[in-house]
């Protein structure tokens, strides 16, 4: 499950509900996928594509997404940095960035033409999408760890184009985690069954 936190103000939101809301007025759309039981960590990239095919053939029909392919980044991964540093300064993409969350977690900071600069936590089971157009930066968080679908029209768009801004390095990439509980909130209504 998603946690969406405006730093600027202070705030985070974990309802579902409450994070469509906020991500909708920025064409930023939001959902969770079942994840329990649909593939074990050793799954190889077919074997992921196949499970979640039926979600996979909607998204494409829904959103005229062409290809789809299978990310696996963790700590182990050469070049890792480098790797991250092409995504953690503010850029935007000629198409939509979007990505299902197989396994691990990650921050996607969105830099909205109004309002304020909000951080969008995502772990197995979300499915979100950034526009084209769209400000945004992206980290790991501190368990550099995450496999994710990834949906493309013409992967040639999905090349970062830099801003020349430095915005992103006065925002940490905070990680709550799958243990994360807002205060008051009950347990089995928040957090996801991360079995991928
Ligand atoms: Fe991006």
């Amino acid at each position: 499950m998603a946690l969406l936190r405006i730093p600027d103000e202070g705030r985070v939101l974990s309802d579902p509900e409450a994070i469509r809301s906020h991500l909708s007025p920025h064409g930023i759309w939001y959902e969770q996928w079942p994840v329990a039981g649909r593939v074990d960590r050793q799954a190889t990239a077919e074997q992921i594509l196949t499970a979640y095919a039926p979600e996979l053939d909607q998204l494409k029909a829904r959103g005229g997404y062409i290809t789809a392919d299978v990310i696996d980044v963790t700590a182990d991964v050469p070049s890792l940095q480098a790797m991250l540093d092409k995504f953690n300064k503010e850029h935007t993409h000629a198409e939509d960035e979007v990505r299902f969350i197989v396994r691990g977690s990650g921050v996607f900071h969105i830099h909205p033409n109004q309002g304020p600069i909000f951080a969008i936590e995502v772990m197995a089971g979300d499915l979100i999408n950034v526009p084209a157009g769209t400000l945004h930066w992206f980290d790991l968080c501190a368990d550099r760890d995450i496999r994710a679908i990834r949906l493309f029209r013409e992967k040639a768009g999905w090349t970062p184009v830099y801003s020349g801004s430095d915005v992103a390095v006065g925002y940490q990439p905070l990680c709550f985690g799958p243990n994360y509980l807002p205060v008051g909130t009950p347990r089995a209504a928040t957090l996801p069954e991360l079995s991928a």
